[in-house]
Formats: structure tokens, C-alpha cells, sequence
């Protein structure tokens, strides 16, 4: 049975904004978008980099969080995968050039996690 934990509450996460919290010693990105708060692991599944920090920068818009090193989008509701290795830090690339950047690794989804908010507070189950 899932272990719920209390992230904060609904106000601590601004609008389409991406936060970062710790849950259990591992960083969860959250994100608010329109209301629906969602929750991943902060580990992109292209090469296990952070998304929230790197030369690409924060970029979360429409609940879809894109990752700061080599582009790849995802869907932060559902982890589903987007666009995958699109370029590098922000930057386009040629579309020949996106699977060098991917360097093998087949597309995949965000590790994500059930989000439960109860009143004002919000939970991740893990
Ligand atoms: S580490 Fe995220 S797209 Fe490469």
C-alpha cells in the first residue's frame, strides 16, 4: 500500500511554475497548471540528468516540463514523452543530429507519482 507524504500546501506551488521538493531523500519535481498539481522524480529518463537545473534552464509551460540538457519533452501528469533529444541546452539541432544527442537510449517516460490533495495540503504517494 502507498505511503502517503506531504509536499506542502496547494499555495507553496505557484502556478506554471516547477518546484522541487524532497521526498524520503529523493528529489520530486511538482508542478501547477491550471489547477492540476502533478508530481516526477527529478530524473530525466534520457541520461537520469536533473530537470530542474542545467545550461537549458527551468522550463515548465502548460504542464509540460522540458529538460534543461538535451531538450526532451514531457507530459507531467501522465510522464508521457513528448519530443525526444530535440537538441541541447534550449537549442534546436537538425532533426538527423537528435538521435546522436539521444546516444542509443530509446524514448521514455517520466517517473511520476500519484498526487493527492486533501483540503489545502498536498500529498505524493510513494
Ligand atoms: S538528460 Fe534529459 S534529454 Fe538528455
Amino acid at each position: 500500500m502507498p505511503e502517503r507524504i506531504r509536499i506542502g500546501s496547494v499555495d507553496d506551488f505557484a502556478d506554471e511554475q516547477l518546484h522541487t521538493v524532497e521526498v524520503k531523500g529523493t528529489s520530486v519535481v511538482v508542478g501547477r497548471a491550471g489547477g492540476e498539481v502533478c508530481a516526477a522524480k527529478n530524473r530525466c529518463p534520457h541520461l537520469g540528468l536533473p530537470l530542474n537545473k542545467g545550461p537549458g534552464g527551468v522550463q515548465y509551460d502548460g504542464g509540460q516540463v522540458t529538460c534543461p540538457w538535451h531538450n526532451s519533452r514531457f507530459d507531467l501528469a501522465t510522464g508521457e514523452n513528448l519530443d525526444w533529444t530535440p537538441g541541447f541546452a534550449g537549442m534546436k539541432v537538425p532533426r538527423w543530429s537528435s538521435k546522436l544527442i539521444a546516444m542509443g537510449k530509446k524514448p521514455a517516460p517520466l517517473d511520476t507519482y500519484r498526487v493527492v490533495i486533501d483540503g489545502d495540503d498536498v500529498y505524493v504517494e510513494v
